[in-house]
């Protein structure tokens, strides 16, 4: 039997400052009432000055690892789009913080879909045997790059970080990562950005004004090819290991917007129990979206051992994945 890439922990971590929908109507024109129905978003967390997206990384990594009884892996991919710095990459900082000496490392962006990509980057490692382990952490800081005054984003993403281990093992067993899907659109990258900083900009000699550095998104254009894209790629993993939607005991969808979940679960038929929902409580947080969806799923008793769960996401790119898989017997470390 081929060499399948196996979840084996599973870690989650927030950043310590809570932020209700009624703190931001004291800075933004809006309201608790628009927030709530508009996006189901009731709180998020951010990071205090001074904290960034590898500090957060690093707990959620220790916790996946603890998860796993697992002291050490192979490889750190991280799935981030605030890295510590443009160049270079957090992931080698992150890994020699956990104690993992010269692992392969390396981040990679797309946006809320890193997550997905990063496992199927990770899981093709372990397939292809270049490691044996491998730690995937999806883990964002959006705070340090949205607008003050924006409105319309500031509502909706939040902080934090969540990872899994993945060891080779094979396909007939619980965790077994059995098929991705991944996608992208790039006639749609002006819907999602943090404009200026690039290279783009610096070859054309433009200094960046300080619009161009803060997060941008067209949240309307967005919001019909979000659920389009991940229910047509959860469909299609589904299909591609022989299941039907129906067999599905939960989906594990990136928390954008609770109206885009619930959109997602019409077209693909579910129930609403048979979708997670915790973007009520951390808001949407980015390529950390889909581990502490499942963390929280996993520490509600909502995702248990055996359960048969799609992973889908969505993002800035614009990119999309989706993944199967039969929910590991692992304890789940989480604040
Ligand atoms: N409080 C009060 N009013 C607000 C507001 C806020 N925080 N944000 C926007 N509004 C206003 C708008 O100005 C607009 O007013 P107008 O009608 O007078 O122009 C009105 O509310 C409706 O705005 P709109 O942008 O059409 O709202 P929406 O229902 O589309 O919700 C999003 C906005 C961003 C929540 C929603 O479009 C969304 O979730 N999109 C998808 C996001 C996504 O999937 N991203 C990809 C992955 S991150």
């Amino acid at each position: 039997m081929r060499t399948s890439a196996v979840v084996a922990g599973l870690g989650s971590a927030l950043p310590p400052n809570r932020v209700t929908n009624d703190d931001l109507t004291k800075e933004l024109d809006t309201s608790d009432e628009w927030i709530t129905s508009r996006t189901g978003v009731r709180q998020r967390f951010t990071v205090p000055v001074g904290m960034a997206t590898s500090d957060l990384a690093v707990v959620a990594a220790q916790r996946a690892l603890s998860s796993s009884g697992m002291t050490t892996v192979e490889a750190v991919v991280l799935a981030t789009s605030t890295p510590d710095h443009p160049c270079p990459a957090t992931a080698p900082d992150v890994a020699t913080r956990l104690g993992l000496a010269q692992v392969a490392a390396f981040d990679v962006a797309a946006v809320c879909a890193g997550f997905v990509y990063a496992l199927a980057t990770a899981a093709g490692l372990i397939e292809s045997r270049v490691v044996n382990s491998a730690l995937v952490i999806g883990a964002d800081t959006f705070s340090t790059i949205l607008h003050p005054q924006d409105r319309t984003t500031r509502v909706i993403f939040g902080d934090g970080a969540g990872a899994v281990v993945l060891r080779a093992g094979n396909a007939a067993i619980d965790g077994a990562l059995l098929a991705f899907d991944l996608g992208s659109d790039g006639t749609g990258r002006d819907l999602i950005t943090v404009w200026g900083g690039g290279a783009r900009q610096r070859s054309s000699r433009i200094v960046p004004a300080a619009a161009d550095l803060h997060f941008a998104m067209q949240g309307k254009a967005v919001f019909n090819r979000a659920v389009q894209c991940m229910g047509t790629s959860v469909a299609a993993t589904v299909r591609s290991v022989g299941w039907d939607v129906t067999d599905l005991d939960l989906l594990v969808a990136h928390q954008a917007n609770a109206r885009i979940l619930r959109a997602i679960g019409q077209q693909l038929d579910l129930d609403e129990d048979q979708v997670a929902v915790n973007l009520d409580r951390v808001g949407n947080t980015v390529a950390a979206s889909i581990p502490l969806a499942l963390a929280d799923a996993v520490a509600t008793g909502r995702l248990r051992p055996g359960h048969h769960v799609a992973l889908a996401a969505f993002g800035g790119g614009l990119t999309w994945g989706s993944a199967v898989l039969r929910w590991p017997d692992i304890p789940v470390a989480m604040e």
